[in-house]
């Protein structure tokens, strides 16, 4: 199942459009036995990118899913893409916080996993709003 996750991010990450900081990412997450996946996609006006997380998350949600099972990101080099602040917040509106969050590399070899306590810890999210 991880295999799929990874070929899937490594996928995703060879169809980013990142002309301006040449640094593509592609994600992967299962969700209930299928996996959705998502690139970074910049724009000349740079604030509006959109990172690849977000575009699995979109994915999963237009196929009807609401639950992400195990997410795997892959960006450049042998440093783990670590999901930024801003994704790790739209991790937790759709997962547990046990959440495993792996990191690989181009090559496919897995770099770094961490749960998502781990990255967003005390994270606010919607059980704060019941
Ligand atoms: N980026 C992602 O897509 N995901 C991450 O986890 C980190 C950063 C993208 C945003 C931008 O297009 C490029 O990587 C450089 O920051």
């Amino acid at each position: 199942m991880m295999e799929e996750l990874i070929s899937r991010a490594l996928e995703a990450r060879s169809r980013a459009y990142a002309p301006y900081s040449r640094f593509q990412v592609g994600a992967a997450l299962r969700c209930e036995g299928v996996v959705h996946s998502g690139c970074n996609v910049e724009n000349a006006a740079y604030p509006l990118g959109t990172c690849a997380e977000g575009g699995a998350i979109s994915a999963m949600i237009l196929a009807g899913g609401r639950r992400i099972e195990e997410i795997v990101i892959v960006g450049g080099g042998d440093q783990p893409c670590t999901p930024c602040g801003g994704c790790r917040q739209k991790l937790r509106e759709f997962s547990l916080s046990d959440l495993k969050v792996h990191m690989i590399s181009p090559a496919g070899t897995l770099l770094l996993t961490r749960t998502l306590a781990e990255l967003l810890p005390d994270a606010f999210g919607p059980d704060n709003l019941e």
